[in-house]
């Protein structure tokens, strides 16, 4: 089957963490059966597909992305069978899941790891990236691990030899060199989508194919590992992969895919989401992710600069029109929050900042992803300590940042800014005692925020962000404009507007959001200044501001309004 009508194009997906979502055993765990509970909330905010992190068995080091079972649900989420009512009950409310399959790594807890460090000619030797050690009995190559914990490689005793692991020690790369392996990938995908699922999220994907010389990353500083991504960033045959993965499985399904991309710039990201390709509907893009990036990379305290952010997001928007496809998200589970990144979680100015950021990407092309707590403005958290946190990414960079020498304060800041933790935080639900979130003490703190931000408090307020979302996602799902239009930067050198336009057939929206604590002048593009104006959406309930003849806005703080602008003979819509 093929996905002739692209329903995925007016998909609008929730990004579920289930560790963190609700727990319904009280274990202070999320789970299933907690996910199972709030279907009819994600169904009355109007999303139709969930996006489940990993569920499968897992020791946890990274959260459920070392897979030990791929075939099994991890113990604390519940059982195949409550999957199963999962599934059944989320497609009964008209909602699709699609799942997050990790196969750039596995856990080293997996069979076929543990039967791969035994020997070197046994049927799994090939599953991962053996290497002799350099004749001084060093590593392979300098390629250091993402996690920041050291060398990408780790010696076993046992073969005699080096594995690879881009990211965790525990995680040791799979070889897609290897048909066997990819035959395997395969079929468990078709296990998962047999069950009935819509799709995937392919994990690191363009990691997937090393370059087989294994060269050393040339521009390391001395004394320092290389890059990760050297030799692993869509690498060789990554596209010859994904079209065997395509021809194999994902033709006969009807589904959604979407591949995390890192390192991909938006070229090479045309050749896995360009449908006459066969390989994914749309990537996951880190460009606009790397906007605050510091000496130490993505661990800093740099704030964006809004043309910067707006160069790479509207540079997206036009490479992949009517080529290719967008995923539209500011935040997931391993980035900040992004009312604290991109907007103002200062009380005065959070819901404010929070909705225009909505406002100014979901109107983009593309399929929204919503992380869970985003519509309902959840913030950052500062943990006093490193003890508090429990991602192991921070863990490592605390110890390699203290290794360095830097001072605890500037290192905590960093963490403070772009811990992963910040988006694992339980999703706060209510006000009582673990914000209805667990009758127990959670996995990890609580935002000590919640008793303030949550969705009880929320909903009930007078102006509810996560009302603002509905509208928006109903608005989506109603307009060929925000589905097909093209799209017009304005003013891309303005340091404090985001302003652009989506045309359809002659009918135009004009889409802006001020990105300042002051107020601010936006004047209507002049190709614009005499067409009827007719208002959308706005995150201010009082009047707009503007002058006599209406050619000039005055916006308030993070001020979003979007109008439909109209020649008077044009009908609208
Ligand atoms: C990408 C996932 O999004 C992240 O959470 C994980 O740590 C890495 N892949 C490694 O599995």
């Amino acid at each position: 089957m093929t996905n002739k009508n692209e329903w995925w194009k007016n998909a609008v997906v929730y990004q579920i963490y289930p560790q963190s979502f609700k727990d319904s055993n009280n274990d202070g765990i999320g789970d299933i059966n907690g996910i199972r509970e709030k279907i009819p909330y994600l169904k009355d905010l109007g999303i139709n597909v969930i996006w489940l992190n990993p569920i499968y068995e897992s020791p946890m080091v990274d959260n459920g992305y070392d897979i030990s079972d791929y075939y099994k649900i991890h113990e604390s989420y519940g059982s195949m069978e409550d999957f199963d009512n999962l599934l059944k009950e989320a497609h009964d409310s008209g909602i699709k899941i699609i799942m997050d399959l990790a196969v750039c790594a596995s856990s080293v807890e997996h069979k076929w790891f543990k039967e791969s460090k035994k020997s070197r000619n046994n049927k799994y030797s090939d599953y991962y990236i053996w290497k002799d050690p350099k004749p001084d009995g060093s590593a392979p190559n300098n390629w250091g691990s993402i996690f920041g914990s050291g060398s990408a490689w780790e010696y076993c005793g046992e073969r005699e030899q080096y594995y690879l692991h881009l990211f965790a020690v525990e995680q040791p790369d799979l070889n897609w060199e290897n048909p066997d392996l990819r035959k395997e990938v395969y079929d468990n995908m078709e296990f998962w989508l047999n069950k009935g699922v819509d799709g995937f999220r392919l994990d690191s994907i363009s990691l997937i194919s090393k370059n087989q010389d294994f060269p050393d990353d040339p521009n390391a500083n001395k004394n320092d590992y290389g890059s990760p991504y050297f030799g692993s960033s869509n690498g060789p045959r990554v596209h010859e992969f994904l079209q065997e993965m395509y021809d194999n499985v994902l033709s006969k399904y009807d589904v959604m895919t979407v591949g995390e991309a890192t390192r991909t710039p938006v070229d090479k990201a045309l050749l896995y989401c360009q449908p006459e390709r066969k390989e994914l509907n749309m990537v996951f893009q880190f460009d606009h992710m790397h906007v605050d990036y510091g000496k130490f990379g993505r661990y800093s305290d740099l704030k964006f600069k809004l043309s910067d952010l707006k160069e790479t997001m509207f540079l997206w928007q036009k490479k992949l029109n009517g080529v290719g496809w967008n995923s539209l998200y500011w935040d997931n589970h391993d980035q900040p929050r992004f009312v604290s990144r991109f907007g103002n979680d200062n009380p005065k100015y959070r819901k404010q900042s929070a909705t225009m950021l909505a406002t100014v990407l979901y109107f983009q092309q593309g399929t929204p992803f919503i992380y869970q707590g985003d519509e309902i403005g959840m913030t950052n958290v500062s943990f006093d300590t490193i003890d508090f946190y429990k991602d192991i990414e921070a863990h490592n960079m605390y110890r390699k940042f203290s290794d360095m020498g830097l001072p605890n304060e500037e290192i905590m800041c960093y963490i403070h800014n772009k811990s992963r933790d910040n988006a694992r935080t339980p999703m706060q639900w209510d006000t009582n005692l673990f914000s209805g979130f667990s009758h127990a003490k959670p996995w990890i703190e609580l935002n000590p925020n919640y008793p303030e931000i949550n969705v009880e408090n929320d909903i009930k307020s007078e102006f509810s962000l996560h009302d603002y979302y509905k509208d928006i996602i109903k608005y989506r799902k109603e307009s060929k404009i925000v589905r097909e239009g093209d799209f017009k930067e304005i003013s891309p050198e303005d340091s404090d507007i985001f302003s652009y336009t989506r045309t359809y057939e002659g009918h135009t929206l004009l889409v802006l959001g001020s990105f300042s604590d002051k107020k601010v002048c936006y004047n209507i593009p002049n190709h614009l200044k005499d067409f009827n104006r007719e208002l959308v959406i706005s995150n201010y309930d009082s009047n707009i501001e503007q002058n006599e003849n209406g050619s000039t806005l005055y916006l308030r703080p993070y001020e979003a309004i979007v109008f439909y602008v109209q020649q008077k003979i044009i009908n609208k819509r």
